[in-house]
């Protein structure tokens, strides 16, 4: 059920009625970020829910999800992230980076979406995502959810298979090609292996023992164990590597990438990203290494081919919001499968 809350002052429109006046909007249950630092640092209290602009959709968050991006901002990792965020604490007291929610009310200016319509994405540098509402410019980087996917499982579709994308565009994928995938089991490699074998190529994935059945499940043609002589002893000539954990030193891929090929590095460490484009001149296969760029276009293709049930997320765990710390702790290990999902205010998880 929707919670009733005053949206006045807003030039907004709730459930289809437009509203105007000067109160405020309510309190929400939210995780608050209360400085950088330890998992502790995101402690459950009332927030005021956020006022959403004339080109804002104000979104009822059903479910977020804790990925790499979210513990680092946190943290921070790395140390620049305070430049950005705030030097001695966040200015941004709600984060979470990804969402999937109902619309509750709508800007006057906003065109695309209206209340009722059920949408997922990412949050950007708004953030929000821990919060029972979020609101968020109409041309943000989200879209209306895949019918059949709960929120859930729509929370799991925004991070990973976002940056997969983006970078297996730059490496211009095409089918037939070989593919190695490094770190095959996290969100980034879950999402990239499926994306690549959609894209028709040949899937190797590099991931522990353990989750060596996980990413043969999600379509890899072969799979390496890291600590295997095998990988090590592997001399296959790849046309693309993409790593995504950045434990291997740049240079030893480049080993077992074709000179045409290309190296993506998702993970290559603030310093390397930035010289490594300055080395592309001494080295023939293409290197690339930078930030992804999150891009509606791509959340709507990633959105179509999972409701043509292309690929499903790997969901590794799912935590209420009151465990937020444990899930930071959980996924700051390191060692995840797949995506792991924060139910926020859903008291329902119904499939669209
Ligand atoms: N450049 C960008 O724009 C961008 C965007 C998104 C993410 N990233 C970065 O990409 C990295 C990966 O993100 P993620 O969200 O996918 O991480 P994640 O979900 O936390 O997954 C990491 C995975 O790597 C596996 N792993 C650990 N050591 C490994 C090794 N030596 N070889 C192969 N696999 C190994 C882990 O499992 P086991 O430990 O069980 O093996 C785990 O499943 C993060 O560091 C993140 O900051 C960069």
């Amino acid at each position: 059920m929707i919670r009733q809350f005053n949206l006045t002052g807003l030039h907004c429109k709730l459930n289809g009625q437009a509203v105007m006046g000067q109160e405020n909007s309510g309190t929400m249950r939210a995780a608050v970020c209360t400085a950088y630092g330890a998992p502790e640092v995101l402690q459950l209290t009332e927030v005021p829910v956020p006022i959403p602009g004339p080109h804002d959709v104000l979104i009822r968050v059903h479910a977020s999800a804790v990925n790499s991006a979210d513990w680092r901002l946190r943290r921070p990792d790395p140390w620049g992230v305070r430049l950005f965020l705030g030097l001695r604490k966040p200015r941004v007291k709600v984060l979470g980076g990804v969402f999937a929610g109902e619309v509750v009310a709508t800007g006057t200016k906003v065109t695309r979406f209206r209340s009722g319509d059920r949408l997922f994405g990412s949050t950007l540098m708004r953030f929000g995502g821990y919060g029972e509402y979020v609101a968020l410019p109409e041309k943000a980087t989200m879209t209306t959810m895949p019918r059949g996917f709960s929120f859930n499982d729509a929370a799991a579709l925004s991070f990973g298979y976002l940056t997969a994308l983006h970078y297996l565009r730059k490496a211009k994928i095409a089918a037939g090609q070989s593919v190695l995938i490094v770190g095959a089991s996290g969100s980034v490699g879950t999402a990239a292996v499926q994306l690549a074998v959609h894209f028709g190529a040949k899937v190797t994935g590099v991931s522990s023992k353990a989750n060596l059945e996980l990413v043969r499940s999600i379509g890899a043609a072969r799979t390496l164990d890291y600590n295997s002589d095998e990988y090590a002893k592997d001399k296959t000539q790849y046309d693309v590597i993409v790593d995504t954990v950045g434990k291997v030193p740049w240079k030893d891929h480049l080993q077992r990438v074709k000179a045409d090929g290309k190296l993506v590095l998702i993970n290559p460490g603030t310093l390397r990203a930035m010289y490594l484009p300055l080395l592309q001149p001494f080295y023939k296969p293409r290197i690339v290494a930078g930030v992804g760029a999150e891009k509606r276009v791509d959340l709507e293709i990633i959105r179509d081919l999972a409701e043509q049930k292309k690929f499903r997320p790997v969901i590794d765990r799912t935590y209420p919001l009151v465990q937020i710390a444990e899930a930071h702790r959980y996924v700051e290990a390191g060692h995840k499968k797949g995506n792991v999902v924060v139910m926020v205010a859903g008291e329902s998880n119904d499939s669209n």
